[in-house]
């Protein structure tokens, strides 16, 4: 595996896949990797000639500053896992390589991003679609990967695309999960052993929904109950649960509204952020 740290690195060694007729995938990152950003490197070294991993903490899309200084960081650790799992490529750029300038554009991202994350987190997705367009213009992939414990990120990253006009294909991947049911995350480093103990009341009070409605109770009620359950959790505060369409993500008040429904969801384990998400149908 090489390891590249500017951006004309990369171009070169992309341009140098692309004369030999590799078709190249894309994962982009933010480090602290665990199982979940291995699958979906896998699936991409199935997918695709060579693999470009990038590791970069994304400033711009912080909107709290604790939380960007308190991000795990475990550089060693990630590119002994990415060199393990095949990866061709991993580009780790300091923050003045990623942006020399301030990257002042604002992405017209749409009803995408004007709900749940949107209003939460004022600004997140903006940059996020700052820093994929730029990978995207750095790698030019024929595929790029994101897991979908990111719901609404992969839909904001899809209307990027279509802004900007990227030939490319987002492929989606499941999210995975621990033993007991806790999506993998780079926060849950962060949590307590106590709070560890408790994370997987997240899923399991999400299949508890999905039950619930399957039984024929209404989006309302199954809202209720979802977020009632994890507030009785010690430790635990449910942020946002919203059911949207899954493709607009737009929030339905009734089933019939949408023919794929999702449950997203955002809780608060003492001060460590997890969101996680649930399909109905
Ligand atoms: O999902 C993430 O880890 C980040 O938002 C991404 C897509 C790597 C952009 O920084």
């Amino acid at each position: 595996m090489e390891i590249i740290r500017t951006v004309d690195e990369l171009r070169q060694r992309v341009a140098k896949f692309k004369e030999q007729g590799k078709t190249v995938g894309l994962v982009p990152t933010m480090g602290a990797l665990h199982a979940g950003h291995i699958s979906l490197v896998d699936k991409a070294r199935h997918d695709c000639q060579a693999v470009v991993v990038s590791v970069f903490v994304n400033p711009t899309q912080f909107n709290n500053q604790n939380d960007l200084l308190t991000y795990p960081r475990t550089e060693e650790a990630d590119c002994a896992l990415l060199e393990k799992a095949g990866v061709d490529v991993a580009f780790i750029p300091s923050v003045s390589e990623m942006y020399p300038q301030p990257d002042t554009r604002t992405f017209d991202l749409g009803p995408v991003a004007e709900v749940m994350e949107g209003p939460m987190r004022p600004g997140h997705f903006n940059g996020v679609a700052q820093v994929v367009s730029k990978l995207f213009d750095m790698v030019r992939p024929n595929r790029a990967y994101f897991g979908e414990k990111d719901f609404q990120q992969i839909a904001v990253i899809r209307r990027m695309v279509e802004i900007e006009g990227f030939d490319l294909e987002i492929v989606a991947c499941p999210i995975k999960r621990h033993d007991d049911g806790l999506a993998m995350s780079s926060r849950n480093v962060r949590l307590t052993p106590e709070q560890r103990r408790v994370a997987p009341e997240i899923y399991k009070a999400l299949r508890l929904g999905k039950e619930f409605a399957a039984a024929g109770h209404s989006v309302a009620d199954t809202k209720a109950l979802v977020t009632d359950t994890i507030n009785s959790v010690p430790y635990m505060e449910v942020e946002y649960f919203e059911i949207v369409n899954a493709e607009t993500m737009q929030p339905v008040a009734d089933w019939a509204d949408a023919n794929h429904a999702a449950g997203c969801i955002t809780v608060y384990c003492g001060d460590v952020r997890l969101i996680d998400n649930i399909i109905f149908f």
